[in-house]
């Protein structure tokens, strides 16, 4: 199994230290297009391989796509990181550009792939891969929704002082601060409700908080977070990999599931060796449809800044 990790930043590096350390893949490949960046980050890692226990053969290049040929996956995290203050939208400029190359050179040397997109704007990255790519619709993947998931969990376990293992919860929607759409009515603790311990006033400011979760981080960090989006996207490099078959909110192109057509957007799937195994609909009540559909026309209008 050979994976390409496109950008060598804190979340490519991140993500290809877990996928090493899960010992799934035989081969990772590490690509920036910084000199020797991704060689050097390639080589630390490989020097946490008798530590950590793995296998995996990372290596790094200098922007040389030969090196990535045949990847059964690629990840693209290229492009710039958002500052404090600044919205996912706002990166468009200049990652869009990024994105296009990127995705377009990977396929021509894996086009079998199954390619997933982390750079933001991710929802409009997403579609931008499909329109550049040519890709079936079923091998490209945006990673937004498994992350949102994860921050909810966090601040669901917090507010039910409870183990992070004992709460579910999922996030659908734009991976945008204000389009994502926590499932509060769906979310557990331990297969019971968690409006039967929190109440409502309390579950708004879970949904507030999960919602700008990157941005906080961001805040603190003066730039995006990276072990949370590395680690996000590394379960579904792995759910792919190991064809497990598991169900993640991703951003997937939409030709009428949920209402919704022409756009990639965050909802329930089944991933596996074919990459989108199924797009899950769910039961949705009229308070999240209604958000669904807000945060698809703020996808949209993002796409809209597209020239493709
Ligand atoms: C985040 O939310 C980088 O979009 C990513 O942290």
């Amino acid at each position: 199994m050979k994976i390409t990790v496109v950008g060598a930043g804190a979340v490519g590096a991140s993500c290809a230290e877990y996928i090493a350390i899960k010992n799934f893949a035989s081969e990772v490949v590490l690509l920036d297009i910084k000199e020797g960046y991704a060689e050097g980050k390639a080589m630390d890692l490989m020097q946490c391989a008798s530590l950590n226990g793995f296998d995996t053969k990372i290596t790094g290049s200098t922007n040389d796509y030969h090196k990535t040929a045949n990847s059964d996956i690629c990840v693209i995290t290229s492009g710039i990181p958002r500052k404090p203050g600044m919205t996912r939208e706002e990166l468009i400029g200049i990652n869009a550009g990024i994105v296009k190359t990127v995705s377009t050179n990977l396929v021509e040397h894996s086009p079998n792939t199954v390619l997933i997109v982390v750079s933001n704007p991710m929802d409009t990255m997403t579609y931008l891969a499909h329109k550049v790519t040519g890709l079936p619709k079923h091998k490209i993947i945006g990673m937004g929704g498994a992350l949102d998931s994860a921050r909810f969990k966090y601040r669901l376990a917090e507010a039910l002082d409870a183990p992070i293992s004992d709460v579910d919860g999922m996030v659908i929607g734009g991976h945008s601060d204000v389009g994502m759409v926590p499932l509060t009515s769906h979310a557990t603790r331990n297969s019971i409700k968690v409006s039967e311990f929190i109440s409502n006033e309390r579950l708004e400011q879970v949904k507030q908080d999960t919602k700008v979760g990157g941005a906080t981080l961001t805040k603190l960090l003066g730039t995006s977070a990276w072990y949370a989006p590395g680690a996000a996207v590394s379960g579904l490099v792995q759910a792919i990999a190991c064809d497990q078959k598991k169900i993640f909110p991703c951003s997937v192109l939409l030709d009428g599931e949920y209402g919704l057509s022409d756009l990639c957007i965050g909802v329930p799937v089944v991933l596996g060796s074919n990459g989108i195994e199924k797009i899950v609909e769910i039961k949705l009540s009229d308070s999240e449809k209604a958000h669904l559909q807000t945060s698809a026309d703020g996808v949209k209008k993002t796409n809209s800044l597209l020239d493709v």
